[in-house]
């Protein structure tokens, strides 16, 4: 008999239930509701897993009590929000989807991995895959941004790097997908609020990263705590049971979100905790985080015959079945054993550094006002962002502490170190008080360059964090208005540093900045890299994974849109417009400037129609008419102009990056199989329909700026 089946043949009730249930430490709160004292219910069995405790001495001695004091030595499961590094960190995942490349998503996840390993710990609550399409909803931040297939990759990208190449090895993390499904479709982008989308909608957006995290294996999932159309996803038995398992064949742990089943009360499907509990035990819920519904609802839904013991063994048997597979069992100490060395936590820095250059996305710069000449010897720098290392680490800094994360003010005095650097905060981040302007524009008078580091505080964005409001809290805009006026129709260049946890609605601030740098929050090397920019020491490459709006009226906003029957046309009345702003963005999705020029030419695909199980390769020839080497993205887009059912304007299918010195030409080259053409039909089952589709390609979601082609899809 194996191992499992021989504990769970031995297990007491009390014990199943303990398997079924993770407790938070008090070394994060990361929710409303706090656990006391777990030792007792460790030692006895009664709690099995635990969350939000880090350092190795912490972890092996709850461990201890688990596996030398419990009766039957079942090794704690714990986990952290290991979101986007865990003492080191990179840029927010917002961020560091705007890098568009998968292989340094899979190493800053893996390096994450290392990391947290080192300080005891097995599972991380990542990647977090849910599409946003609304800036107002704060977890925008922590998300892989508009687009499904964007997402795809980085759940991809994302399990490999956590769990690596076998999940016994000490370095490894369970990989947590999360938070399953359309979490970022909340009503009006409020944390937490319903959810109300199309069937189709949930599986040609929402659903796509899902499949991709489980098709690469990832150990767990955690469903939102939201409703999908009245069914709580906690206790959703079509989309966890049904669909999660039995259509993607899931055999993983589905952990519940913070106190989510004992919500079920509130969500208004459940009279009692044992009625939650059923439920969601029921739906596929193995483990229940911070309610203790499995531990004292469950019993008494036993007696109610609402559940069997068989469903109780059936979530203990996948639990202890991703223990084994974490090799807790052969060595519980091994995560924590070995304390990294001082060379691997250099190598990884110079990486949050490499990450965070390449995350940062230039949305303007206006007659080349970046690179600063390297003439500059007097500098002003103002903003409440200029020089706070707790703010740099954005949401979700897991296991870092406020100071260590490299500042504007100290990069720049590193990368200038012969320049006068006249440094004011101007005002706070979010406040009425704009009495420290004048200090700010004291400086600002008689210097070579002013920098502007303006934007959200870090818990402005995240859980529980939702703005309807999108533009610079607090008197941020007096102050920066302050410098355009005492800047205006002077040399001096204005250059702003905008750090947010999503893209903000300013386009006053655009219209009179010289350079703009959407920082995001680009983690404990942020001052380093912005340094690296404004310097010249490398290039912006970064393109933004969501669409900015014009205004916080346009949100919903996105490049993936259907047609409508009355698309926009200035010359008629009856399109689809607004009365008082334009339906452009004020940036489009993949938007991101380079010190380079690229000219795209010569679109050219290699086959002019495509069966069901062909592929065309899609070429185009980029020229970097500039006069410094820079990155360019190019983006793959179709157009299925006449199918059963409306398809959207652009669908993202492809993307890849080329590097190109100045005066140097080269070619991109992108790949796409027929099947990638296949879309849900009016049934919602994937068809392949004969027909042109236009291939589209350029540097952003801008059909003004993509080459066309058209091949044609032929019934084989
Ligand atoms: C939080 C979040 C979830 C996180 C979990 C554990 O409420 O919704 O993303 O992983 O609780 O901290």
């Amino acid at each position: 008999m194996s191992r499992v089946e021989s504990l769970i043949a031995r297990m007491t009730l009390t014990e199943k239930l303990g398997q079924l249930t993770m407790t938070a430490c008090g070394m994060a709160v990361t929710g409303p509701t706090i656990a006391g004292d777990s030792t007792a219910a460790v030692k006895s069995g009664a709690i099995g897993n635990l969350l939000n405790l880090v350092g190795p001495n912490n972890v092996h001695a709850m461990q201890r009590l688990a596996v030398k004091e419990s009766r039957l030595g079942i090794p704690l499961l714990i986990g952290y929000d290991v979101i986007h590094g865990h003492r080191i960190l990179f840029p927010i995942p917002l961020a560091e989807t705007a890098c568009f490349d998968p292989t340094l998503w899979e190493v800053s996840a893996r390096e994450a991995a290392k990391e947290a390993a080192a300080d005891g710990l097995a599972m991380t609550f990542a990647p977090m895959l849910d599409v946003a399409r609304d800036p107002r909803w704060g977890r925008s931040a922590e998300g892989p941004g508009e687009d499904p297939l964007v997402g795809a990759r980085i759940a991809e990208a994302k399990v490999r790097g956590f769990q690596g190449a076998d999940l016994r090895q000490a370095d490894a993390l369970a990989a947590c997908a999360k938070h399953y499904c359309a979490y970022g479709c909340v009503t009006a982008g409020r944390d937490y609020a319903p959810v109300d989308i199309s069937e189709r909608t949930l599986h040609e957006v929402h659903m796509v990263p899902f499949a991709a995290a489980v098709a690469a294996g990832a150990a767990a999932i955690m469903p939102s705590f939201t409703d999908l159309n009245g069914i709580p996803m906690t206790a959703n038995q079509a989309l966890l049971h049904d669909w999660l398992r039995g259509r993607l064949g899931f055999e993983g742990v589905i952990i519940s979100d913070y106190n989510a089943i004992a919500e079920l009360i509130r969500h208004g499907i459940a009279g009692d905790l044992p009625e939650a509990a059923a439920l969601a035990l029921k739906a596929g819920v193995d483990i229940d985080m911070m309610a203790d519904a499995y531990r004292y609802g469950l019993p008494a839904a036993l007696e109610r015959g609402a559940v069997t013991i068989a469903d109780i063994d059936q979530a203990v048997r996948r639990v202890l079945t991703l223990k084994e597979r974490l090799g807790l069992f052969e060595d519980p100490f091994a995560r924590g054993r070995t304390p990294e060395s001082a060379a691997a936590l250099r190598d990884r820095r110079h990486l949050a550094r490499v990450i965070a250059t390449r995350s940062i996305v230039m949305l303007k710069n206006q007659d080349d006002t970046l690179p600063l000449k390297s003439t500059v010897r007097r500098v002003a720098l103002v903003g409440p962002l200029s020089d706070d290392s707790s703010e740099m680490r954005g949401v979700w800094w897991g296991a870092a502490p406020p100071e260590g994360h490299v500042t504007v003010l100290a990069g720049l005095r590193e990368a200038l170190p012969g320049a006068q650097i006249l440094h004011a905060p101007g005002v706070a981040i979010d406040s009425a008080d704009f009495s420290g302007i004048s200090q700010g524009l004291d400086h600002c008078s008689a210097v070579d360059a002013i920098i502007l580091c303006l934007g959200e505080a870090a818990i402005m964005s995240g859980e529980a964090s939702s703005r309807s409001y999108l533009g610079l809290p607090g008197s941020q805009r007096r102050l920066a208005e302050a410098v355009f006026e005492q800047a205006r129709g002077s040399a001096t260049p204005v250059i702003v540093i905008l750090f947010s946890g999503r893209p903000l609605v300013v386009p006053w601030l655009v219209e009179q900045a010289d350079a703009v740098l959407a920082a995001w929050f680009p983690g404990s090397e942020a001052g380093n890299a912005i340094a690296d920019l404004i310097t010249g020491r490398a290039s912006p490459s970064g393109r933004t994974p969501v669409t900015w709006p014009r205004a916080a009226g346009q949100v919903p906003i996105f490049f993936s849109e259907r047609p409508s029957g009355r698309p926009f046309n200035a010359t008629d009345r009856f399109t689809s417009k607004y009365l008082d702003v334009a339906n452009e963005p004020l940036f489009p999705f993949g938007f991101g400037l380079n010190f380079g020029r690229f000219e795209f030419s010569n679109l050219r695909l290699s086959a002019a129609s495509l069966g069901i199980d062909d592929a065309v390769t899609v070429q185009v020839d980029l020229l970097n008419s500039g006069a410094r080497e820079a990155q360019e993205t190019v983006f793959l887009f179709t157009h299925d102009k006449v199918a059963s059912v409306s398809r959207p304007k652009l669908e993202l299918k492809g993307f890849a990056q080329i590097t190109l010195g100045p005066g140097n030409k080269g070619t991109v080259s992108l790949s796409l199989r027929a099947s990638e053409l296949r879309f849900l039909g009016m049934d919602l089952a994937a068809v392949f329909e004969p027909g042109e589709v236009d291939i589209l390609v350029g540097p952003c979601a801008d059909r003004t700026q993509l080459l066309v082609a058209s091949i044609h899809l032929v019934a084989n």
